[in-house]
């Protein structure tokens, strides 16, 4: 099959200035953290990423341990890329990340100059590109010097094997941290992916903040708690789900009896405003202008198209807003 992307696909897409930067991101990107493996199906995942260009989707977001196995979300991609994507390569903001263990022995995780420079080099292999738009350290590392791992951020850019860097899951302190110095380096920090959601709200406590004041984007990821903020598991644990998956990181311990009544009233609400849960999850996060672009996954197009119409109705009532408040509290 031959992919000819949407001639109208830029038209019923929003886009958010990433900070105090030159990009723009879609207000909501396509995450290939599960779904994408070699354990995942190519003509399904192939289907995802047509639907989303299609419909304005304009960024990517991977990591070097993507798949399972780790690193084969970027090969997979790269095939997809090579065979439908190249013409539109200019459109599109591809992202990639190295922090959490990669390969065996003392120099394939956490922040070193060492783990970094390689695994972009990786990475850059796997996907056939020859630079990445954002490349990200994935997380904080306790014991690197900070000046060390941005330093190798500020190095990639310098290299040309990135465009704009980023942060993702570091603390409010410590990115501030980070920040100054990928600004002494004269690499500014693009964004910051933290995991935020109605069910993780840490980011509300000082790191919207910071990110607001220091120009920085902020994309979070794990708008629907995993598929939690959805109404899959309302009944059961549906077998093709990612908590019945021997990959997924959603593990049936954290579908709680307590989790779940939250769920159910979180979803009369968002049927009430003629939304899906997952509708309304997305758009209660796009509310707040500080969010650049919300990061979202699916296991099959039909979960993106449903994901997609949260930009149809974005606005919340203050009397909507307390409910959610209340439920969640
Ligand atoms: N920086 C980091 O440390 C980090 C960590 C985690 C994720 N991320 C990024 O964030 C992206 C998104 O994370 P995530 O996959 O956990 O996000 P998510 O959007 O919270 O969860 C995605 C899952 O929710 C379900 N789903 C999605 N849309 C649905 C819909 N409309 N209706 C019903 N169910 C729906 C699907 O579950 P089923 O599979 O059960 O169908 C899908 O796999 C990742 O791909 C990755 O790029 C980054």
């Amino acid at each position: 099959m031959h992919y000819l992307p949407a001639s109208n696909r830029y038209q019923n897409m929003e886009y958010r200035r990433c900070g105090k930067s030159g990009i723009k991101l879609p207000l909501l990107s396509l995450g290939l953290w599960h779904n994408f493996g070699d354990v995942d199906v190519f003509e399904n995942y192939r289907k995802i990423m047509h639907l989303a260009f299609d419909r304005g989707i304009t960024h990517f977001d991977l990591a070097n341990n993507y798949g399972p196995p780790y690193g084969t979300a970027e090969s997979n991609f790269g095939r997809i890329l090579k065979k439908d994507f190249l013409p539109y390569r200019d459109e599109l903001i591809i992202s990639t990340k190295a922090g959490y263990d990669m390969w065996p022995g003392p120099y394939g995780d956490f922040g070193s100059k060492k783990y970094l420079i390689a695994s972009l080099d990786q990475s850059l292999k796997r996907m056939g590109l020859d630079y990445v738009d954002i490349f990200y350290h994935h997380r904080p590392d306790p014991e690197t010097p900070l000046e060390e791992t941005m330093g190798a951020l500020d190095l990639i850019v310098r290299q040309g094997k990135a465009l704009y860097v980023g942060i993702s899951n570091y603390a409010a302190p410590e990115a501030a941290e980070a920040i100054r110095i990928l600004k002494e380096l004269g690499t500014p920090c693009l964004i910051h992916q933290p995991k935020y959601s109605m069910m993780e709200r840490w980011v509300e406590g000082g790191l919207l903040d910071l990110l607001e004041a220091e120009g920085v984007g902020c994309i979070p990821f794990s708008p629907l708690a995993q598929g939690m903020l959805t109404n899959k598991y309302l009944k059961d644990i549906p077998k093709d789900s990612r908590a019945a998956k021997s990959t997924g990181h959603l593990q049936e311990t954290q579908i709680t009896e307590g989790a779940l009544k939250q769920v159910r009233a979180l979803d009369a609400l968002a049927a009430e405003r003629g939304q899906s849960l997952a509708q309304m999850a997305l758009s209660w996060l796009l509310k707040d202008p500080r969010v650049t672009s919300v990061l979202v996954g699916a296991s099959k197009p039909e979960q993106l198209a449903d994901s997609l119409k949260c930009l149809d109705k974005m606005a919340f009532s203050p009397e909507e807003l307390a409910e959610i408040e209340s439920i969640l509290s």
